[in-house]
């Protein structure tokens, strides 16, 4: 997985057909995602469920770019290990998932995959000040973590700040919840480079009707990229 601060846009699958995951992740590949993003919930850390290492490692045969699994989980290092031999690429803990973020990062990138660090909307940029060397991506949460189709939520001097403290070191900043063409410029505007969008990728389309996930994909694209124009 190689670095760059090209527009990267990652469906994520919480909006796809659960019972479909396999041709879903092929759907959108085929239609122009850049990476696939994975939701793990559990009931406790937010207040939904989805599903497991086990999942992970069945729709990892159907992905072929960057698998990106964002663990909305407490606690997160007793499973590290089981989602690396799912085939994670970017596994993402949240910093509030509990007292040892910095200890969960060592154990993802001992494990061999990139390492996330999310940020809930209530969550202030310097709560990563100490990380900045042990991440590949951070995550800033444009909705509070548990539900698709949610309302974004304005976090635009939180990635500003954010993209002041990386730097030149080769970290994602990606936005997460409320994606779609109207918030993705102002996102990329203040710094962000991957993109997660569920129900504006896969509004009005379905595996036997993929052109629609193209098309939103598109104009997310078009929308983010015409900032630079
Ligand atoms: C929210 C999830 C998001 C969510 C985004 O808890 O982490 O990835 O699926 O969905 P939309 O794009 O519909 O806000
Ligand atoms: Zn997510």
């Amino acid at each position: 997985m190689s670095f760059d601060r090209k527009i990267k846009i990652a469906p994520s699958i919480l909006a796809a057909d659960f019972a479909n995951f396999g041709a879903e992740c092929q759907a959108i590949e085929a239609q122009g995602a850049d990476w696939v993003h994975v939701d793990v919930m559990d009931g406790h850390f937010v207040p939904n469920i989805t599903f497991g290492p086990a999942t992970c490692a069945a729709i990892r045969p159907h992905v072929q770019g960057v698998m990106d699994v964002h663990l909305m989980i407490a606690p997160v290092d007793p499973y590290v290990e089981a989602f690396a031999n799912a085939g994670a690429d970017v596994i993402t803990a949240h910093v509030e998932a509990g007292p040892h973020i910095h200890r969960t990062l060592q154990a993802i990138r001992g494990a061999g995959a990139k390492a996330g660090v999310a940020l809930n909307p209530g969550t202030p940029a310097g709560a990563v000040a100490e990380l900045m060397d042990m991440v590949d991506l951070i995550c800033v949460m444009t909705v509070n973590p548990g539900f698709g189709g949610q309302k974004f939520i304005d976090m635009t001097a939180k990635i500003r700040a954010l993209r002041g403290m990386i730097g030149d070191r080769p970290i994602h900043i990606e936005i997460d919840g409320g994606v779609d063409p109207s918030t993705a410029p102002l996102v990329v505007q203040a710094g962000a480079d991957v993109l997660v969008a569920g129900s504006a990728v896969f509004k009005g389309g379905s595996v036997s009707h993929p052109d629609a996930y193209g098309s939103n994909i598109r104009a997310i694209r078009e929308a983010a990229e015409g900032v630079w124009t």
